[in-house]
């Protein structure tokens, strides 16, 4: 049996969608268990940059199959426009599959999210203002309407009555916005059903069967540990559990068959959205590491706040996913830096605090320590043998992976499939 399992380490956007395409070449399926359009993974391969939402990242590969799980919440407007793209650039998406049990996101959802947000004010989120949260909301209140009720035009029918009746009363009243038309909503969800029919399978029997039959199976998270609902920096979270557990319950299978768990680690710190961030660097260094790497968001174009990468962060997401091995991704930005700082703990009253704050007034009091290293000031991107890596950068590795506790496992240092050492290798 050989599984391996992708995982943001800090607050979303480290690479993730590199490393599953790098791992995936040799995967026979690739599967998302959690989030859903609110991830934006980029994967670069011939100079051509795919930016993939719902889709999981091994799309690319034609004979690999890919799996929107039970723990996703599909946009299906969202999902056919991504399919659009992609057979525009080439790529068919006829390997796909998606879970009966997946939960779908519909208008009134984004509409909640946005109007929440407003309402919310100073108090905001950021949210990626796609639904996410009023989705999940409905799923735990057991009024979410699943990919299989889609599929049955008079359950699906009924349910939706429900819903766009109670979130028209909520739209309207609540938050003084314009509701929407029952009849024009079902009508063009079933229209959107009939077009995802093909693909709608039980995901859950599908990845259970697969990884039995010893295949190898690769999956792919989205967002990222300190995003987690239950474990990040709460309320400044996404919805869903962006962690090995989380991807067990989104796949449908157990956790001893989770193997290889690769948390991803961006050789630096981003944050998108509001939120406590330690090592944020409002700065000159920040700006200067943001314009390096271009940190944009690539669902909403966003400048993505930038600070020094907070190992304590990572330790502590290590510990919530058992992480294996580390895949340390955009060491290639910091070539240029004269010196490099990682946080490796927080301090409060000169006292070192052992556990991760869960009160954000206390987080915010934090004061990191730091421990800087020297810059290797050398061009990384053409090495593919970690021997060959600076002396200055191999050790700058070695410590945050001390540190952290967990090994290295992979170095990403561009953004290219090919621009990637590995030092462990799992399928
Ligand atoms: P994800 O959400 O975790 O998949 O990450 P994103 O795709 O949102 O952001 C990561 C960005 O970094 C993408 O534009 C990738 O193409 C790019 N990238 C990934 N790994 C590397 C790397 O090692 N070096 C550089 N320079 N870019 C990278
Ligand atoms: P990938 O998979 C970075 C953030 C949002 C916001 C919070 C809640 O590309 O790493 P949501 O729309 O989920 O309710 O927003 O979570 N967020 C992300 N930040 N990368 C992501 O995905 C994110 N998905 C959500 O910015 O702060
Ligand atoms: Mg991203």
């Amino acid at each position: 049996m050989a599984t391996a399992m992708v995982i943001g380490a800090q607050w979303g956007d480290e690479g993730k969608g590199k490393i599953v395409d790098y791992l995936a070449a040799k995967a026979d399926v690739v599967v998302r268990s959690q989030g859903g359009n609110n991830a934006g993974h980029t994967v670069v391969t011939g100079g051509k940059a795919y930016p993939l939402r719902l889709m999981p990242s091994g799309i690319l590969y034609p004979g690999t199959i890919c799996i929107i799980g039970t723990g996703v919440v599909v946009d299906p407007k969202s999902l056919l426009e991504e399919m659009k793209k992609l057979e525009d650039q080439g790529i068919d998406a006829k390997h796909l599959c998606i879970s009966t049990r997946a939960q779908v996101v519909f208008p009134y959802h984004i509409r909640l999210d946005e109007a929440e947000e407003a309402r919310k004010g100073s108090r905001k989120i950021g949210t990626t203002k796609n639904g996410i949260g009023p989705c999940y909301a409905d799923k735990i209140n057991r009024i979410g309407i699943r990919i299989c009720d889609l599929m049955d035009k008079e359950v699906f029918a009924e349910k939706l009555k429900y819903n766009v009746e109670q979130k028209n009363m909520l739209l309207e009243k609540l938050y003084g916005v314009e509701g929407f038309d029952y009849e024009k909503m079902l009508s063009d969800y079933l229209n959107y059903a009939e077009k995802i029919r093909p693909y709608v399978t039980d995901t859950n029997y599908l990845v259970q069967t697969l990884v039995s039959e010893g295949k190898n199976v690769l999956f792919e998270g989205a967002q990222a540990s300190m995003l987690d609902c239950d474990n990040g920096t709460y309320p400044f979270v996404t919805s869903s559990h962006p962690t090995a557990g989380g991807a067990c319950i989104g796949a449908g299978i157990g956790p001893h068959m989770m193997k290889n768990i690769f948390g991803v680690v961006k050789a630096y710190s981003t944050r998108v959205g509001e939120g406590p961030f330690p090592t944020e660097q409002k700065n000159e260094t920040g700006n200067r590491i943001r314009e390096l790497a271009h940190e944009y968001g690539t669902v909403t174009g966003r400048p993505r706040r930038v600070g020094w990468l907070d190992a304590r962060a990572v330790k502590y997401a290590a510990a919530l996913s058992s992480f294996d091995y580390l895949a340390i991704t955009r060491l290639d930005i910091l070539d240029s830096l004269e010196e490099i700082k990682v946080c490796v703990g927080y301090e409060y009253e000169g006292k070192e605090i052992k556990e991760y704050p869960a009160d954000l007034k206390f987080l915010e009091k934090v004061t990191p320590i730091y421990k800087t290293y020297e810059g290797w000031k050398e061009k990384i991107s053409d090495i593919r043998d970690y021997d060959e890596l600076p002396e200055k950068c191999k050790a700058y590795l070695e410590d945050i992976s001390r540190i952290i506790g967990v090994p290295l496992g992979i170095i990403s240092v561009g953004p290219e499939r090919e621009e990637t050492i590995v030092l462990k290798k799992v399928f």
